[in-house]
């Protein structure tokens, strides 16, 4: 266990300290980074979705004014390194998927750059492209492992044993659609090239990590990449690593005749270009005993990745965890396809791996004639059933527990589709929701004492909008034992320290960890009154419980759904978080993490639905008027709360991560409820109204 620190400025209500800035407009976002004389870059993305560029012209967008070059794989200068294909830009003819750069232009303007990057006549040698997933797409592999280096497949005991003799069976397929981030702020960048120096300010949710992707494909010292990233408009995970428009930016800046340039995505272009959740087909089976003791669980995936790059979502791993039960196999099946590269997205592997797991639970529960929060008390483990480690805290069943009384659970419909308001069904879901918690040792954190009587407190860290600037500045505070007006906190930079990525919710606690560190050794070296300039650097500690104990969030997720009887439309009325993430920093900022995970939930249930035109390859509705995610009338009463709780083998903070869990068994909890509203199961997201007319 660590000692923990303790709590004066943490678990305050701070208020954002940052939000002034942006409310007024002055904290700068990458594209606003005032460089010297910017010019602006606009792509030519491929229109086939296999193949190669066979003749591009580029006359016409020369000759325009204002056009300062036009750049394709013909003239662009060559990259260092080249093994990975989606970072692989304008290196040769191929064309991997529809949307991919094959030429970019750079003009005095934006509208210019756009206006010429129409007159860019590409031709194509197009190859047959096959971008339809199917869960008997021959070309289905094993993949060597999936992401965060999980196994592919896991298997105790015998499943199909178990499912041969279990008196209940559940036995469904469950679908996720491709869902697409869509920060407010679009991937931006600005590339700076000054000597054999590259400077990027780039919309990012780690300057490091894309300073070390960076730099070797330039072939450059890490020293001489510098990335600025001090605000971010969300990333979800889409802005966790580099994308092509970085490399394309960067590259283009070689060619600008030193001039800077900027580049944004614009909404439609995010759609091919900056990653996205993979659909997945989940087989799902259960077995379980008449009184609801579960005996096998089984969860089978095929999903796709883009033939360029292998990216294996990791959407059997919770179900792995969750539930106790003798035999349980779980395997990953990928399909490589000719379609934009996937990436991270909020909850990735948990957020759609939960949903039909989670769909099933309910659906066992009614075949055993059991409450589905009774039925998980019946298969709550004792340890972890995966690692067979001891859970650090698990406190799943308090939280159901907690939300059940909350929530007006006794309310739910004995009987589906018994209760009607006003031509509108109305019911009651549950689902679990879980996700891991990790500290990444490597951060460091540097502080010095200013003259005028301040801390600087320095880390590379990213704010991606969730909070950063506020709690990283209350964890200094105590760490230093002053108030926090005599913090001054750097963060956003590759000059600072070096810090991991704000992801897999693991940022306030990984760099938490560095700063309480530093803190320790400044005042060890320089005591209590210490001299101006005094200055002390630490990396955070690898905590050994974190080998001994498997580290998890837990939560509840209730939703109260209406389904209209005629038209078949849902609305969420009601919904309500209980989740168990250890210490909460600032309840402000992490209250709005919650919530903000449910509405994206919400959105997962209902909207989200990236459509693939599988004869072009295409996402065919690339943009926010038919991408639709939810707007404030979709959202009416949404509450998160929290056990207080201290993780003590969580390192000095005794906090989990809280960025990710809100989304995860968000959706499952909406279909729960829709069924117990109308009595019909739909196992596909998103939960549209044809789906409850039939
Ligand atoms: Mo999050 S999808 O780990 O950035």
């Amino acid at each position: 266990m660590s000692e923990l620190i303790e709590s004066k400025a943490i678990s305050t209500d701070l208020r954002r300290l940052d939000g002034l800035a942006k409310v007024r407009g002055t904290a700068p976002y990458a594209f606003d980074q005032e460089v010297e004389n910017p010019a602006y870059l606009y792509p030519v993305q491929a229109t086939i979705a296999r193949g190669k560029v066979s003749r591009i012209d580029t006359g016409d967008a020369e000759a325009l004014e204002g056009v300062i070059a036009v750049i394709t794989h013909l003239n662009a200068p060559k990259l260092a390194q080249t093994d990975d294909a989606e970072y692989t830009v304008l290196q040769g003819p191929e064309v991997g998927f529809r949307g991919q750069f094959v030429g970019a232009v750079i003009a005095d303007s934006f509208e210019t750059a756009r206006h010429a990057a129409g007159l860019v006549a590409v031709e194509y040698e197009a190859d047959e492209h096959d971008a339809l997933l199917r869960s008997d797409h021959p070309g289905l592999y094993a993949p060597e492992e999936v992401n965060g280096g999980f196994d592919t497949d896991t298997a105790e005991g015998d499943v199909e044993a178990a499912l041969a003799e279990a008196a209940v069976v559940i036995d469904h397929v469950y679908t996720t659609p491709a869902e697409h981030n869509n920060p407010m702020e679009p991937h931006a960048t600005v590339a700076v090239w000054e000597g054999g120096a590259l400077t990027l300010y780039d919309s990012t949710q780690g300057v490091h990590p894309v300073r070390k992707t960076i730099a070797p494909i330039f072939g450059l010292e890490p020293e001489n990449v510098r990335v600025i990233a001090p605000h971010v408009g969300g990333g979800f995970g889409s802005k966790g690593l580099p994308h092509a428009h970085v490399i394309l930016a960067a590259l283009a800046a070689q060619c600008s005749n030193g001039r800077p340039v900027k580049f944004a995505l614009t909404r439609q272009q995010m759609f091919s270009l900056a990653g996205y959740r993979t659909p997945t087909i989940q087989h799902v089976r259960l077995g379980a005993t008449e009184d609801g003791r579960l005996t096998a669980i089984c969860q089978d995936v095929v999903e796709p990745t883009s033939r360029i790059k292998e990216f294996a979502e990791q959407t059997g791993v919770p179900a792995r965890m969750m539930y106790a039960s003798p035999n349980r196999k779980t395997t990953h099946r990928l399909a490589k396809l000719d379609i934009p590269v996937p990436s991270w997205m909020r909850g990735p592997g948990e957020c759609p791996g939960m949903f039909g797991p989670e769909v099933a639970m309910d659906e066992l529960a009614e075949a055993c004639g059991l409450d589905p929060i009774e039925l998980r008390v019946r298969n709550e483990p004792q340890i972890d059933p995966d690692s067979g480690k001891p859970f650090s805290s698990r406190h799943l069943l308090e939280c159901l527990a907690k939300g059940a009384e909350r929530f007006g659970w006794d309310r739910r419909n004995a009987r589906p589709g018994s209760r009607e308001e006003d031509g509108w069904l109305v019911g009651l879901g549950v689902a679990s929701s879980t996700y891991p918690f990790s500290r990444v040792p490597e951060n460091t954190a540097r502080i010095r004492f200013n003259v005028d009587g301040n801390y600087a407190v320095q880390i590379g860290a990213a704010d991606l909008g969730t909070g950063t600037w506020t709690t990283l500045t209350q964890i200094a505070a105590d760490a230093l034992d002053c108030p926090i007006e005599r913090i001054r906190l750097e963060i956003g930079d590759t000059s600072l320290p070096v810090a991991s990525v704000a992801g897999g919710s693991s940022g306030t606690a990984s760099w938490g960890g560095a700063i309480i560190a530093a803190a320790a050794a400044f005042r060890n070296q320089h005591g209590d009154k210490p001299e101006a300039g005094a200055q002390a650097q630490a990396q955070g500690m690898k905590d050994p419980d974190t080998e001994r104990y498997a580290m998890h969030s837990f939560g509840a997720q209730f939703a109260e759904a209406r389904v209209h009887a005629d038209t078949g439309e849902v609305r969420v009325s009601r919904m309500l978080g209980v989740f168990s993430a250890g210490r909460i920093i600032n309840p402000r900022t992490a209250r709005s993490q919650f919530i903000g995970g449910m509405t994206m939930g919400i959105g997962m249930a209902l909207h989200e639905d990236g459509v693939m035109d599988a004869r072009f390859g295409k996402v065919m509705n690339h943009d926010l008027a038919e991408y639709h995610i939810p707007a404030n009338a979709d959202i009416e009463d949404v509450d998160a709360i929290w056990l207080e709780e201290t993780d003590h083998r969580a390192g000095p903070l005794g906090a989990r991560g809280i960025g990710e869990i809100g989304i995860v068994g968000a959706a499952a909890a909406i279909a729960n409820a829709t069924y117990n509203a109308t009595g019909i199961r739909v196992r596909e997201l998103p939960l549209t109204p044809d789906k409850f007319l039939s």
